[in-house]
């Protein structure tokens, strides 16, 4: 049975793992990415589908401005494992957040995405046209959640990361490994 819970710092390499299944090295060179590198994720917003312990779906969400002074939520990368798309999976992960956002007293959700998918949940761009992300996107894949009558109004302006900032690898703890990893026999390496 397919379980959704909070995601977890034990996620984090089968997380990766399923992203990149799902989007390739591609994922990096996204421009929503430019608002979540080097960032920490909103709180209790980032949840995970399990499946007989196995990871099969991913949401995040990441604080923005969207246009100064209107703060929301950015919501992605959404994915699900191939072997598991088409039962509903995506949709509880989405909804489960959503609600979530709400109860947290966020005002909006903004995304980039298929409006064909993200529309099931209310996304919509009729008050996006006034935005703008730090990079290249297709101005139809930018549709927004209001989670709160009229919070995305007169919405203009940059879309920006506001998140706290995501603590710095040790640089010593790095080297300190790499120079462990080097010195390990090749045999016992490749065990
Ligand atoms: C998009 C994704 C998360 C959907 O996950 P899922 O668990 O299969 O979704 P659900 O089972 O809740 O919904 C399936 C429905 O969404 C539709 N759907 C899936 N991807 C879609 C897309 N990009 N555009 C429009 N509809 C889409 C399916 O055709 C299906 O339609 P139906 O309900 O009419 O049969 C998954 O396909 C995925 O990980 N894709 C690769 C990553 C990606 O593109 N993520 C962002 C989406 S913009």
């Amino acid at each position: 049975m397919v379980t959704i819970r909070e995601e977890a710092r034990r996620d984090i390499a089968a997380r990766d793992a399923l992203l990149d299944m799902a989007y390739g090295a591609s994922r990096f060179a996204k421009t929503s990415e430019r608002l979540r590198e080097g960032r920490m994720p909103a709180d209790g917003l980032s949840l995970i589908a399990v499946d007989d312990g196995k990871i099969v779906g991913t949401v995040r969400h990441w604080h923005v401005t969207a246009g100064p002074g209107r703060a929301a939520l950015l919501l992605g990368p959404l994915a699900v494992d191939p072997a598991h798309r088409n039962r509903g999976i995506g949709t509880a992960l989405v909804r489960r957040a959503i609600a979530r956002a709400r109860l947290a007293g966020h005002r909006a959700i903004v995304l980039v995405g298929d409006a064909a998918y993200y529309g099931r949940f209310g996304f919509a761009a009729a008050r996006t046209g006034e935005l703008w992300m730090p990079g290249r996107y297709d101005r139809d894949r930018l549709p927004a959640l209001e989670l709160c009558p009229d919070a995305m109004a007169g919405a203009r302006g940059l879309i920006a990361a506001t998140g706290a900032f995501a603590p710095k690898p040790d640089l010593n703890v790095l080297i300190a490994a790499n120079n462990r990893h080097a010195r390990q026999p090749r045999v016992q390496r490749a065990a």
